[in-house]
Formats: structure tokens, C-alpha cells, sequence
């Protein structure tokens, strides 16, 4: 596919010309597809002056910081750092209900740390080969998300502020003089996931569900306490990994288990029990402004139910979401 690999051999040309000999590029990585061929892109250009950083949220999925971490640094080769940050996040999420709220902790924490870690990048490099400093952010923003946020009139018109559109950069920008660099901005997702393909990424990965920065926060209606991200994240392993083995992943855009605010009853064995409500969600989408939900086997969804409810302490009903976007949105909050 020689288009791609010119694609590929022209975009590691311009970062070069762009960052110079000397300049360190700092670049946040989730795991997902974008970020992570930006990252795979930016090594292949400019070596170790680049610096992926994983913020450990607290609110990731179930062993989702280390698969990243395994998969960026021994498969792909790429200079990862990764800052445990979940302690702090649960810490400041405390008490919080109301989605904005959530979403506006998660992000002034992550570039908290943020900015910690590129004074840090550039401590470290003083009075070695890679000396030099740290001027570019780079963002795996895509052609989508240019058109997305160019159309913003302002907070009004904003129907939920998406963390890698609205918000981070800004303060990044301004707080750290940092220049922005997304090689990815004149690509659509297929096209991200094809160039991921010929940089080597795992087929896995490329077809992965896009998962949202404020992670599994926005899928807890109220409350995000260390318990209930606990209970969220058992049962979405246990939704997530029957749909692989049902073998219809890639028939889905996104799919996940929430968690209600309210509990109900439910017997077990001979006791009554209160317990969680979890709210699975599956939708197929082409640009995830509208969306329908997935039209699961019922048989399937029931096994899905029955395995949660007996695998996750606490979790007395099931329920599946089959509202369509509009009205609902993809994620609870
Ligand atoms: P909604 O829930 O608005 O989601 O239908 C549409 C798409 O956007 C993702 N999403 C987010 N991504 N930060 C993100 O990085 C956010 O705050 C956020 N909110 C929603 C969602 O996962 C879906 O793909």
C-alpha cells in the first residue's frame, strides 16, 4: 500500500523539520489507537526526545495501565513513563456528583501532573546527549475532532466538554509556552487505523473501542468512590471478555458496564439482598453523534447477566441501555 508508507515516510520527515535537532516533544498515551500511533510516528522520527506519558487515573479499566505499558514499550519500542496518579484522582473525586464536575477534576489533575512531568523530562536531560527543551505537546487529534471543535460557538453550545478537545491543551499552551503537534489531524479514524497497521501496531489495538479520558468516572452515575470503580470495572471485564469470545467485538463502536446511583433487591441463595445495578451499553455508531444500541442474541445478554451477578460481590441486577443517541448520549454522564 505504497500511499500509506509515503504518508508514513513524509509525515516523519515534516515532525523532523519541525522539532529541529535539539527540542524534546512530551505526548500523553491511553492505550487507544490514536495516541498510540502518534506516539509510534513520533519515535520512529525523533528517537528518545520523545516522552509518552500514561497517567494512571484511578478510573482506567481493569488491568488496562500495565497491557498499555507492556504493549508501548516492549512491542513497540516507545519511551513510556508511567505516573500513578490514582490515589490523587480518587482523592479530589470525592464527593462529586454532577457529571461536568467530574470531568473538570479529572482533567485540571491529569495536566497537574502533567506539567510536573515535563520539569521533571527536562531535569533529567540537563547534561546529557538529549538536552534540550521540552516545546512540543503532541496530540493524536484527529480530522473529526478539528471539525468538532471548530464548530464550538462557546461553553453553551458545548453538550459535554471532551477532554482532548476542550480544556487540556489550553492550559498546557499557556501554562508551558508548549507548541502543539498532531500529525494525525488531516486523517479519519480508518485511515489512523490502516497507517497503525503498516507502523506494526497489534490488530488488537487497532480495532480497539475508543474509551473516553475521564474513563470509567463517567460511566458511574454520581459517586466515583474506589468501591464502586471497583464493581464497574469487574463487570465490564466480564462484558468486555464475553463479546470477544462471542467473537462480535468488531461488530460494536463501544461497548462498556456502568454502574446506577440507586441499588435493588435481589435474592441470592436464601437471602435477600441491596445491592449495585450495572447498566451495560453496547452501540454501533459510524461518527458517534448518533448511535443505535447493539442488537445483542437475548440469550447472550441473559449468560452476560447471570455471570455478572454471580462473579461480582455486591451486584443484585442487570440491566441493558437500548436507548439510541438521540436522546441518550453513548456514555451514562
Ligand atoms: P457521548 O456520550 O457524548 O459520547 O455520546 C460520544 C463519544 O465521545 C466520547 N466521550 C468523551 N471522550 N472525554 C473524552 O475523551 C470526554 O469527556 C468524553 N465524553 C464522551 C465517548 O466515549 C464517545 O466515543
Amino acid at each position: 500500500h505504497w500511499v500509506m508508507s509515503d504518508f508514513i515516510q513524509h509525515e516523519i520527515q515534516r515532525i523532523r523539520n519541525l522539532v529541529g535537532p535539539k527540542a524534546q516533544v512530551i505526548g500523553a498515551v491511553s492505550g487507544g489507537v490514536d495516541s498510540t500511533v502518534a506516539a509510534r510516528l513520533m519515535t520512529e522520527a525523533i528517537g528518545d526526545r520523545f516522552h509518552a506519558v500514561l497517567v494512571d487515573n484511578g478510573v482506567m479499566r481493569h488491568n488496562e495501565c500495565q497491557q498499555v505499558k507492556e504493549t508501548l514499550e516492549k512491542h513497540l519500542g516507545i519511551n513510556l513513563t508511567v505516573i500513578d496518579g490514582a490515589n490523587l484522582f480518587l482523592g479530589r473525586l470525592k464527593g462529586l456528583t454532577e457529571p461536568e464536575a467530574k470531568r473538570k477534576v479529572i482533567g485540571n489533575t491529569f495536566i497537574d501532573l502533567f506539567e510536573e512531568e515535563a520539569i521533571r523530562i527536562e531535569k533529567a536531560a540537563e547534561n546529557t546527549p538529549n538536552a534540550g527543551k521540552v516545546e512540543y505537546f503532541l496530540q493524536g487529534t484527529l480530522y473529526p475532532d478539528v471539525i468538532e471543535s471548530l464548530s464550538f460557538k462557546g461553553p453553551s453550545a458545548t453538550i459535554k466538554t471532551h477532554h482532548n478537545v476542550g480544556g487540556l491543551p489550553a492550559r498546557m499552551m499557556n501554562g508551558q509556552g508548549l507548541k502543539l503537534i498532531e500529525p494525525l489531524r488531516e486523517l479519519f479514524k480508518d485511515e489512523v487505523r490502516e497507517f497503525g497497521r503498516q507502523l506494526g501496531i497489534h490488530e488488537d489495538l487497532v480495532m480497539r473501542h475508543p474509551f473516553p479520558g475521564p474513563g470509567i468516572a463517567i460511566r458511574i452515575i454520581g459517586e466515583v468512590t474506589p468501591e464502586r470503580v471497583a464493581i464497574a470495572r469487574k463487570a465490564d471485564h466480564i462484558f468486555i471478555s464475553m463479546i470477544r469470545e462471542a467473537g462480535i467485538y468488531n461488530e460494536m463502536s463501544q461497548a462498556y458496564a456502568g454502574l446506577d446511583t440507586n441499588r435493588a433487591v435481589g435474592v441470592m441463595g436464601d437471602a435477600r439482598v441491596y445491592g449495585y445495578i450495572i447498566i451495560l451499553r453496547a452501540v454501533t455508531t459510524t461518527n458517534f453523534m448518533t448511535a443505535e444500541p447493539y442488537e445483542f442474541s437475548f440469550d447472550l445478554l441473559k449468560k452476560i447477566a447471570r455471570r455478572i451477578v454471580n462473579e461480582v460481590d455486591g451486584v443484585a441486577r442487570v440491566t441493558y441501555d437500548i436507548t439510541s443517541k438521540p436522546p441518550g448520549t453513548i456514555e451514562l454522564e
